[in-house]
Parts: structure tokens; sequence; C-alpha cells
């Protein structure tokens, strides 16, 4: 297995570009399903999430072809073949329940294995279903499998979510677009992920009102057809590349960045001390004079502090001058990288869903374990900054989510190599 060498190398300058967002593209490739004409998304990024979509909509018979060194995806789901996602290919990636919508409301039925346990948490699927049900469709749950049904087609429903969860409101929200009659989802995740998927749909030929706020208004129509779509920013991937120069020092710009994607997490940047200006091509972040301060941060739905940026804030605020504490909302069980910022000398308190971060002067390189995509590049980070090697290991979880990320880091003067495993 392939791990990454980091050594701490000093302040960071030059440019980074910013890839299309995984999360985006992952929704925005099922509905490729929706439609018997083809779908195409530019700027696609080029990650392993990314392929094994394709395998999925492959194995129900649609064309997926990767074009332009994988920028371009051109998908067909003229001629499916088949109705059932199978657990082989879903276990891989959670996201891939995705496609029960959107078959549903085509077909009328689908048959999509239910994502096993992750990582970070239990990640039920319910609320998926419950939305789904809320347009007249049968559920059955068994042999691992949502055997689904919608004899004569969804029906416009009402369904208000308890919690805010962005998969449950991109199964709904597709599934909505070709149901008969009005489908209004209340309480729906505003993410930017969410805005992107509604603005292709309406390419598509959909009605839909409300995405960015948590009210979505859809108006069924017979058929979507073809289009061209740009996958949004990666609000995660550029929040990630804004915390390098915060935490190795320096000057970095973010080709692509917009503050927009990233407010919360740019106001936590500006009260640690770090700097985010505005660019006609992105975003630049300098460290201030003087070390991180602490803050405060609680992790919370969009347009509040992303959990996908948890882990990597740690990463800084491990080196701030003072105590930060640290509020999981969204995820219990997402710290698992605390214990291995502490093998690099961290001091971190770990209650349930709050983390205690006590700043030291400077961590220390150690050999590290990546165990979720976020916490393998918060151990990056952590390396740039740190006194000598850090070697993070099992990285394949890296290369779900981030692109060519040593060769980002190295373009901006991190010292960072990938070691070929065996
Ligand atoms: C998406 C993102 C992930 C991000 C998360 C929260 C993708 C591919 N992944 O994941 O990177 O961390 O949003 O911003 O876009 N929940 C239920 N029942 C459900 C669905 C969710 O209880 O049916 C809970 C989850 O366990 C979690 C919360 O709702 O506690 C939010 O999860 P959700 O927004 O659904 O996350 P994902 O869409 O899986």
């Amino acid at each position: 297995m392939d791990s990454i060498l980091v050594t701490g190398n000093g302040a960071l300058n030059g440019q980074i570009p910013i890839a299309g967002a995984k999360n985006a593209c992952l929704t925005l490739m099922p509905a490729t399903l929706l439609s018997d004409e083809p779908l195409t998304l530019t700027n696609a990024p080029r990650l392993s999430d990314i392929k094994t979509m394709t395998l999925l909509l492959q194995s129900l018979g649609a064309e997926v072809s990767s074009l332009q060194d994988g920028k371009v995806l051109a998908m067909s789901s003229h001629d499916l073949t088949s109705h059932k996602a199978e657990y082989d290919i879903v276990r891989k990636m959670r996201a891939s329940i995705l496609v029960l919508g959107p078959l549903l409301a085509r077909y009328g039925e689908a048959i999509v294995s239910l994502p096993g346990g992750c990582a970070i948490g239990a990640r039920p699927v319910d609320l998926h279903l419950k939305a789904l049900e809320a347009m007249g469709a049968e559920l059955d749950l068994r042999e691992g499998y949502v055997f689904a049904k919608a004899p004569g087609g969804l029906k416009g429903g009402t369904y208000e979510f308890p919690i805010v969860s962005v998969g449950a409101t991109e199964n709904a929200l597709m599934a909505a677009t070709l149901a008969k009659g009005t489908t209004v989802l209340k309480n729906a995740a505003r993410e930017p992920e969410i805005v992107d998927l509604a603005q292709c749909l309406r390419k598509m030929g959909a009605q839909i009102e409300g995405e960015g706020t948590s009210t979505l208004t859809i108006q069924g129509v017979e058929r979507l057809h073809g289009a061209t779509h740009p996958v949004v920013t990666d609000r995660i991937e550029l929040g990630t590349y804004m915390l390098a120069p915060a935490i190795a020092g320096g000057e970095v710009e973010l080709l692509g960045g917009r503050i927009d994607l990233v407010g919360a997490f740019c106001e936590k940047l500006d009260a640690a001390g770090v700097s985010v200006t505005e660019t006609p091509t992105g975003l630049v972040v300098a460290r201030k004079n003087g070390r991180i301060r602490a803050v405060d941060v609680m992790t919370e739905p969009f347009p509040g502090f992303p959990t996908d940026l948890q882990a990597q804030m740690m990463a800084l605020l491990c080196t701030a001058e003072g105590t930060s504490v640290l509020e999981e909302k969204i995820f219990e069980n997402r710290f698992m990288h605390a214990p291995e910022l502490m093998r690099m000398g961290a001091k971190i308190d770990v209650h349930g869903g709050t983390a205690k971060v006590t700043g030291v002067e400077r961590l220390k390189g150690a050999p590290v374990m990546a165990t979720d995509l976020r916490a393998s590049v918060s151990l990056i980070l952590a390396g740039l900054a740190a006194e000598g090697e850090t070697q993070v290991n099992r990285v394949y979880h890296l290369d779900r989510g981030y692109e060519r990320v040593e060769e980002k880091l190295s373009a901006v003067g991190a010292k960072i190599e990938r070691i070929k495993g065996s």
C-alpha cells in the first residue's frame, strides 16, 4: 500500500488549482439515469470515487466515457440493462445509494444494496427511503437490499427532513423531477453541491425552485433531456489547501476559489490569524504575523463550518496559541485523526463529540495512519509544519478525494513524495 512522506520545509508560495467537487460530481453522475439523452460533465475531478461511480453506472448499462484525461465525463443512459446496484460496488462507496431515486423515478423500480457501515459513524439511509416513500415508493428491505417499486410512477408529495441530510436531499430532488405533480422538500440541505445539482437538472428540463434555501419545490415533468454542465469547485479541496500556507506559513493562491463556498471557514481562519483575499482568479491565503491563535469550531450543515474540514482545521489548531474546542455535530466518531496527531506531539482531549486542542509550539514528524479521507489529508497538513519526517500510511483513502496531492503541494514548495507500496 502506498504511503506519503512529508518533511516540514518552511513557508509555501505559489498557486494551487482547485478541481471540480467530488461530492457534486458523485450526485451529478447518477442524474444521467433520469434521461435517455446524453449528459456531459466538464471540470470533473480525477479520483477513485469517480471511477467507482463510473463502474456502478456501467453495471446498470449506462455508457460512461472519460475524456480529456478524465476532466470530461460523457454519459448516456439510453439503453440501461439493469435496475440493480450490486453490493460489491455499493459497499465501496456510500454515495452509490444516489442511484436509487433516479432509477425509481425513470423506471418505476430499482434494487439497490444498502451501503455498509462507515469509518465515521453509522450513517443510515433511512431519510433517503422516507423521502421516496413520501412520493409513493413502495419499499421492501431484505437480503441487504432495498427493493423499491412505484407502480404507475412516483407522485409528488411533501416531506420534511427531521435532520438535514445532503445525500437524502439529492436523492429526493432527483426522484421528484420525474414524479407526477408537485413535491415540496422541507428542511432540505443547502450545500453548494445541491445548488449545482439543481442547476444541472434545470438544464435537463427539470422545474425546480428554492435551491440554496431549506425548501425545495419541484414540479415534475414527463421527461428530461440531455445537457452539458461544469462541476462546481470543490470547496473541501479548496479549504484543505487554504490551510497549507496557514499551517506552514507563506502565501498561496487557490485558483478557482470562491469565498461564498467557504464563508464560515474563512471567518474562523480570520479569527485564527490567517488572511484570505479575493482576486479575479481565486483566493490568496497568507498567514498574518505571529503564531496562529486558538479558535472554537462547531461543525454544522452549510452555510455552517463543514464537517469535512474539521480534521484539517484541527491540524492547524494543534500549533495555535491557547486552547481550542472543536465540536463535531454531524457525525459521531469523527475524531480518529486525533490519536494520530497526538503521535506527532499534539495535545488533544476527546470527550464524545468534543475535542479540546491545546496548541504546542511545533509538531514533530512521526509515522501515522490515515483512517479516512479527510483524516489522511489532515496528517499531511500537520506534516508540512512538523519538525522532521511524517510518513502517512494507508493513503488509499486520500486518492478517493484528492487528485495529485503530492504534485499540487510540491508545486508550492512542500517536500512531499509518494512511496509506492508493494
Ligand atoms: C455528504 C458528503 C460527506 C459530508 C456529509 C455532510 C457526499 C458524497 N458526501 O454525505 O462528504 O461529510 O454530506 O456534509 O456528498 N443521516 C441519517 N439518515 C439518513 C442520511 C443521513 O441519519 O438517511 C445522518 C448521518 O448519519 C449524519 C447526518 O445525517 O449524521 C448528515 O449526513 P448526510 O448529510 O446525509 O451525509 P452524506 O450525504 O452521507
